[in-house]
């Protein structure tokens, strides 16, 4: 998207927090990014609006919304059907194209999120996108795109992959072909909700006095609020007793927009460590409070 259809200086409006690979990837372009708050219900349809209006005033061109709709990454938010009817509706009429990040789409732990905005819009200006790091293995780096044959085929004149091993592609092929990546899939759907009941049940049994967070319904993230103490403080308190993760004010552009979150991968730990993290937390709370 970046190297075929943005020039400098335009904007691309992204979830305030976002992943910051693909952020940054757009600042690696010149494009300029406005941050979007986002609510339980995802991206906030009021703020883009404004935003869309006020552009519209200064004659600044938004040229994308980048949206990771389900099991977003940071806060593992999916935004609700309503939401993305009003957005895709609002891009359409306003020709912004809508980039649709399905990473973690297919890692539901029970119901499935709502229909993409790629098939909610007909497939009209929506560019979706996913990657199969997550569902096969991290370090792939092969990925899908869903687009209008015009989109896809600009995209293909001015794409560099850094030569990606063609035996990886074929192998990845053949494997999705079979029948045997859906029920992987399957798989990974009830590994990673038993890895995020073992976190949650542990944060809720340790340390509901210190975290707040809404239980995510799939994806990889939870994305707790800290109550009485620095978030910042918090990582290098809790890195001491050997839990790693981020501090949330890494995934905005603007600082100052950070609520004192942290990020907690619960993806990449058996459920028995995972239910150890909530007493090597409250430790970590326990010595910053004292
Ligand atoms: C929302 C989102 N999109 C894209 C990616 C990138 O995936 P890949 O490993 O294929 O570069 C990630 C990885 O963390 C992600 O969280």
């Amino acid at each position: 998207f970046c190297a075929t259809f943005l020039n400098p200086g335009d904007i691309v409006l992204v979830e305030g927090p976002s992943f910051p690979g693909t952020v940054e990837t757009i600042l690696k372009y010149q494009g300029k990014i406005i941050e979007v708050p986002i609510t339980p219900e995802g991206m906030s349809y009021q703020a883009i609006e404004e935003i869309v209006a006020k552009c519209g005033r200064s004659g600044e061109v938004i040229k994308g919304i980048y949206t990771i709709d389900d099991f977003h990454n940071p806060t593992g938010i999916t935004m609700s059907e309503n939401n993305r009817l009003m957005i895709g509706q609002l891009a359409l009429e306003n020709g912004i194209m809508i980039l649709e990040d399905s990473t973690y789409s297919g890692l539901f732990f029970e119901i499935a999120p709502p229909l993409d905005m790629y098939s909610m819009n007909g497939g009209q200006g929506v560019l979706r996108m996913g990657t199969f790091s997550k569902t096969i293995a991290t370090g792939l780096r092969l990925g899908w795109l869903q687009g209008s044959s015009e989109a896809i085929d600009a995209i293909k004149k001015t794409r560099s992959d850094m030569g990606n091993a063609p035996f990886i592609q074929t192998a990845v092929s053949r494997f999705i072909e079979s029948s045997e990546y859906s029920s992987h899939v399957k798989e990974m759907r009830s590994l990673y909700r038993s890895q995020c009941k073992a976190l949650t049940n542990s944060l809720t049994q340790h340390c509901s006095n210190y975290l707040e967070f809404i239980e995510p319904r799939g994806g990889f993230f939870l994305w707790p609020k800290c109550i009485g103490v620095d978030s910042a403080a918090l990582t290098k308190s809790a890195a001491e007793e050997g839990v790693i993760f981020p501090d949330g004010s890494l995934f905005y552009q603007d600082p100052s927009l950070h609520e004192n979150h942290i990020r907690l991968a619960f993806s990449g730990n058996s459920p028995e460590r995972l239910g150890e993290v909530g007493l090597r937390l409250r430790k970590a709370f326990e010595k910053l409070l004292d």
